[in-house]
């Protein structure tokens, strides 16, 4: 690794577990575009989202857990007038998302972080800041004793919704049906925020939402995603 200590002490945290991934490869290439591109787009600890540089008129969309980048892709070719905020625990997954939208030409639109969502809510994001938040296929923990590791938890979830702005929405898909009636069954309990679907429903699949790395994964093996949308009372 060629990142110098002081550049991972503003950029890179290790302590967050992920489910099921060993330990990542960042190539030579990929670090030289994570030291051009994070000092320029990235979001380290000390700085907020409001000293970042975004314009003013730009709706503010986060994506948590973006894995390689796929979604935040994906969104930066179907809204040109959004800024894109990523965050991701997993380097290697920084690594790849970054080159990806730095050869897509879409990287000036994005912040991106590989700080803990949980940090990044709660210390660099403002109240009513966001205008949207998507969780794509989150870590699911399937064992009952692992189940507190799940990022959609009560507090957590309160945490997110109160960094949406009023009629903003959160997006959220999953191919594993237990997670899915989880993630359900906490939101919609959420004050001010109504789940699209009616309680205890599931939107249809977005005609132009591309099937991410993990989505094709589990079609492989024969599942099948659902998706939750809800909106935060204006
Ligand atoms: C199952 S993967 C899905 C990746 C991607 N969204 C997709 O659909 O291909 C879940 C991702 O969430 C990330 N993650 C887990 N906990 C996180 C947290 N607290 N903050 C940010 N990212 C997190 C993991 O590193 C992992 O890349």
């Amino acid at each position: 690794m060629r990142l110098s200590a002081e550049f991972r002490s503003q950029f890179i945290q290790h302590e967050m577990r992920t489910h099921g991934r060993k330990n990542g490869f960042v190539t030579t290439g990929q670090e030289a575009r994570l030291m051009k591109w994070l000092p320029i787009i990235g979001l380290p600890k000390d700085k907020t989202l409001a000293e970042a540089g975004i314009p003013t008129d730009s709706p503010v969309v986060m994506e948590i857990g973006f894995g390689n980048g796929d979604f935040l892709v994906h969104l930066a070719e179907q809204h040109a007038d959004w800024t894109l905020v990523g965050v991701e625990i997993y380097l290697p997954g920084v690594a790849k998302a970054v080159c990806r939208l730095d050869d897509a030409g879409f990287i000036e639109r994005t912040r991106i972080t590989q700080l803990p969502a949980q940090f990044v809510l709660e210390h660099q994001v403002k109240e009513e800041e966001l205008d949207g938040a998507f969780i794509n296929h989150p870590d699911p923990w399937p064992k009952p004793r692992h189940h507190k590791r799940r990022i959609i938890q009560k507090d957590f979830a309160t945490l997110l919704v109160s960094r949406i702005k009023p009629g903003g929405f959160i997006k959220l898909a999953t191919d594993k049906p237990d997670l899915a009636e989880w993630m359900q069954s906490i939101l919609d309990a959420m004050p001010g925020l109504t789940n699209v679907a009616g309680v205890g429903g599931f939107i249809d699949r977005d005609e132009d939402r591309p099937e991410t790395k993990f989505e094709q994964r589990g079609i492989k093996e024969g599942r099948i995603s659902q998706f939750l949308y809800y909106i935060k009372a204006s």
